[in-house]
């Protein structure tokens, strides 16, 4: 006892941490509950149910998304959120609500949720009356005396064989099953395995058992918790150090169809500019001007493609954003415009902190506005970063991050093509990051750090890219963040921060790309190589040919343990290396058409094999092999020295990209892995189409489209997406084209068949169909009804057909 009196005096004078909740959790703080039905009323698509002790609301937001909130004594919050799409709108159907004797019954077209009358506990089943998610001990809370606060808790039934996924940007495991993690977002430079809480906040994650995948997005931006089964085996918990608990419900039953219909909710991102695809070349620092130059004549000379340079802090003056520092860069618009000349595009970073410097026009602005974020006793807060003494702005402030939008003016009159926000945790040199008394203005519904700091890292970055746009005369902004809540995908692209030149790394940044893109941000990437360290020519070859297939791909490094660009390396990997990034702009069309489904539909463009593979066990606890799109599985190579690998081709057949190997999936496989390959498979029926190689996108307009075909052995269906690749014109019917191909194997005929949708003109006069799983010529060969056998050949084991790009119908015999 007298331990436990010194522990909390101890706690007392600390700042409510995480330790803090660990210790007094179970054996101190008072617990609540709901306590039995007093009264019920219907509000629209909600219903209220009023215990004793707390009111439950539950609303039928559509057939398979429930949102619950709990209000404590029968108090609400405002329902107020940064996460949630403002244009979501769900497809309402009808539900049926009963009250039955002892629970009510809330009954839509897939799912039904009890609520017990007894304790308003509640359970939710499929139609046939599998149970999905149910309450273990419930919606209860704590009243932590000492702090002064309540900590909302939701604890829920672990199924025996459960498995769960999600949870943005986490290290570790791809499934997390008996891990216990935290969401207070943290600039953890070299960062680990078992480092815990990183960068990002999105309290999202996905179960399945019993073949049924569902997801729970707790909407709270307050320190949070997740348990797995780590606590209690039997039991997965999740909670909050404030505010209320409110959280969505999302039926799969496919776990794709789960971050699907996630990422509606909390919002997909714009098409980004096609040369955000690209490959990013980036050190912390290239100055001054002449080394920029320089480094884009290297890649020009050498024959290496890339799109985009990253200028790190040291083009500013002093660190000061929005300045240059003009004795490094003494003509940055001239500097930048020559980039673009030869085909370059500039992104700049810009942090949160503002240098306490009375001469500095935006520290100026910044207090004459009011912007810049309070303590509780009215002080501004200061911190330093790497200015020195900084001032930070109140992101949560809709007039703070309107100012903000106006700061980006003079980068983006000076050509600036895309700004790289850092350090927005936000990230202070003294105590990691602000102390807990700031205040917030939470867009009217003030707070404290403890709740703004896991939205201030997004918040920011939704300013930038609105502060982006204003300036950009109709092109598409490109944002980058390192912090994150959920939905940051609306406005920015991620990558997962200071990592290490390490195999353990390059296999981590896999895991967290498939994570985040699980967790609605699929706009992702790595450092690649690591950012600490020194990579050895065999792990960047690895790496880069890993992120070729990450939506994002940008090498990074901090610049003082070596440099990484690509021809620093021995030749035999520079070569290497070319070739792979030459991949990635041969495979352009289809990845910049995979981003495209994905900003339609939300499906997520990179996915684990459990995504994939939904209910087969194999997939549960692979974590190397993914998918990018639905027809192309990719397995990076993780170790040194590996000249075969085993991985897991999911069911179905699949094609060796590189011999045309034919393999039924559903089985582990032994491929051959020499360094100038990864293993890359192909989903029969399959098209791909693919460009000619290029220096950086849009370098040429070519004649003809690739489009390697894949025999079928059933009804396969493929997209291929086309816009100018910038700007806004795609969102009408002249702006863009999806063309969509389905190929099927019908009584000794493959049929290709095409259709259109949306008129906007391919700059390509042509298709070259390459025809793969054929062993010679077919016998007939009809384009619309019309022989072209004539125009056919046999090559490589390849038929190569030349088709006008506006057929109809292909038929093979
Ligand atoms: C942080 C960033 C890193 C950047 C550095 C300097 O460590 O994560 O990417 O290079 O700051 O700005």
């Amino acid at each position: 006892m007298d331990n436990l009196k010194e522990e909390i005096q101890k706690e007392e004078n600390s700042d409510f941490s995480g330790n803090y909740i660990e210790k007094f959790q179970d054996k101190n703080a008072e617990e609540f509950f709901a306590g039995s039905l007093v009264s019920w009323e219907k509000q629209e698509n909600s219903f209220l149910f009023h215990g004793e002790k707390a009111s439950l609301q539950i609303t039928v937001v559509s057939p398979d998304i429930l949102k619950f909130r709990h209000g404590n004594e029968g108090y609400f919050d405002d329902d107020f959120s940064y996460a949630i799409d403002p244009s979501f709108s769900a497809d309402q159907t009808d539900y049926k609500f009963e009250d039955l004797k002892t629970t009510f019954v809330i009954k839509t077209n897939v799912l039904k949720c009890y609520i017990s009358k007894t304790n308003l506990a509640t359970k939710i089943t499929t139609l046939e009356g599998t149970s999905v998610l149910e309450d273990e001990k419930g919606y209860h809370w704590q009243d932590h005396k000492h702090y002064g606060g309540t900590i909302n808790i939701c604890t829920k039934v672990l199924h025996a064989g459960e498995k769960f996924y999600g949870l943005g940007d986490k290290t570790g495991r791809l499934n997390l099953i008996g891990t216990k993690r935290e969401l207070w977002g943290t600039d953890c430079y070299g960062y680990g395995n078992e480092t815990d809480p990183v960068y990002k906040n999105i309290p999202f994650y996905m179960g399945q058992h019993s073949q049924i995948g569902y997801g729970i997005f707790m909407d709270n931006t307050f320190r949070s918790f997740f348990d797995f089964g780590k606590e209690r085996t039997t039991v997965c918990s999740f909670w909050a150090q404030g505010g209320e608990m409110r959280y969505y419900y999302i039926h799969g039953p496919k776990l794709i169809d789960v971050a699907r219909k996630y990422a509606l909710l909390t919002g997909r991102p714009q098409l980004p500019p096609k040369w955000a695809l690209g490959y990013h070349q980036s050190k912390w620092s290239y100055y001054p001007e002449s080394v920029v130059r320089k480094l884009g004549e290297e890649f020009r000379s050498r024959k290496i493609p890339c799109d985009v340079i990253h200028l790190d802090i040291d083009y500013m003056d002093g660190f000061r954003c929005f300045t240059w520092d003009n004795k490094k860069f003494p003509d940055p618009a001239k500097m930048i415009a020559d980039l673009k000349e030869q085909g370059f595009k500039t992104v700049v970073i810009i942090d949160p902190g503002i240098k306490i410097d009375k001469n500095y026009d935006v520290y100026k602005q910044g207090i004459a506005g009011q912007h810049f974020c309070q303590r509780m006793d009215g002080d501004l807060l200061k911190a330093s970063v790497w200015p020195g003494l900084c001032h930070f702005p109140d992101f949560t402030k809709a007039a703070t991050r309107e100012w903000w939008t106006t700061l980006f003016e003079g980068l983006m009159n000076d050509g600036v093509d895309g700004v790289w926000n850092d350090m927005n945790e936000p990230a202070t040199f003294e105590d990691g990051t602000f102390p807990n008394d700031v205040r917030h203005d939470f867009d009217g519904h003030p707070g404290s750090h403890r709740k703004g700091h896991n939205v201030y890292g997004s918040l920011m970055a939704q300013a930038t890219c609105a502060g982006q746009k204003k300036y950009m005369e109709g092109k598409r902004p490109f944002t980058i963040s390192r912090s994150a809540y959920a939905g940051v995908q609306r406005h920015a692209s991620v990558w997962t921060g200071d990592n290490m030149a390490t195999w353990e790394h390059l296999k981590l940044a896999n895991i967290q790309c498939q994570r985040l893109a699980a967790s609605g941000v699929s706009f992702a990437g790595s450092d690649v190589g690591g950012f600490i360290g020194s990579p050895d020519g065999e792990l960047y070859t690895r790496w880069i040919q890993m992120a070729v297939f990450h939506p994002f791909f940008r090498t990074h490094s901090s610049g003082d343990h070596g440099d990484k660009e690509p021809w620093k390396f021995d030749q035999q990997y520079v070569n290497i290396v070319r070739q792979f990034i030459e991949m990635r702009y041969e495979w352009l069309p289809y990845i910049y058409s995979v981003f495209y489904v994905h900003t339609h539909t939300g499906t997520p463009m990179i996915r684990s094999l459990h995504l994939e593979g939904h209910i087969d066990p194999e997939t549960f606890f692979r974590e190397e092999e993914f998918f990018l799109g639905h027809h192309v599985m990719i397995c990076p190579v993780s170790e040194p020295g590996k000249s075969t690998r085993r991985m897991y081709l999911t069911a179905g057949q699949w094609y060796n990209y590189w011999t045309d190997q034919l393999i039924d999936g559903g089985l582990e496989i032994t491929v051959d892995t020499p360094l100038h390959q990864i293993p890359i498979f192909v989903r029969q029926g399959a098209i791909i189409p693919k460009q000619p190689k290029m220096q950086y996108v849009d370098e040429f307009v070519f004649d003809e489209l690739t489009l390697e075909c894949y025999k079928p052995f059933e009804l396969t269906h493929s997209t291929v997406y086309e816009d100018s690749g910038d700007g806004y014109d795609y969102l009408s019917t002249e702006g863009h084209v999806l063309k969509s191909f389905d190929s099927d194997f019908v009584l000794d005929t493959w049929i290709i068949t095409q259709s259109a949708e949306g008129s906007y003109e391919s700059t390509y006069q042509s298709y070259a169909l390459r025809l793969h799983g054929l062993h010679q010529l077919p016998a007939q060969l009809l384009v619309d009804n019309e022989d072209h056998l004539a125009q056919a050949k046999y090559e490589n084991g390849v038929v190569i057909l030349y088709v006008k790009k506006d057929f109809k119908k292909i038929e093979i015999k």
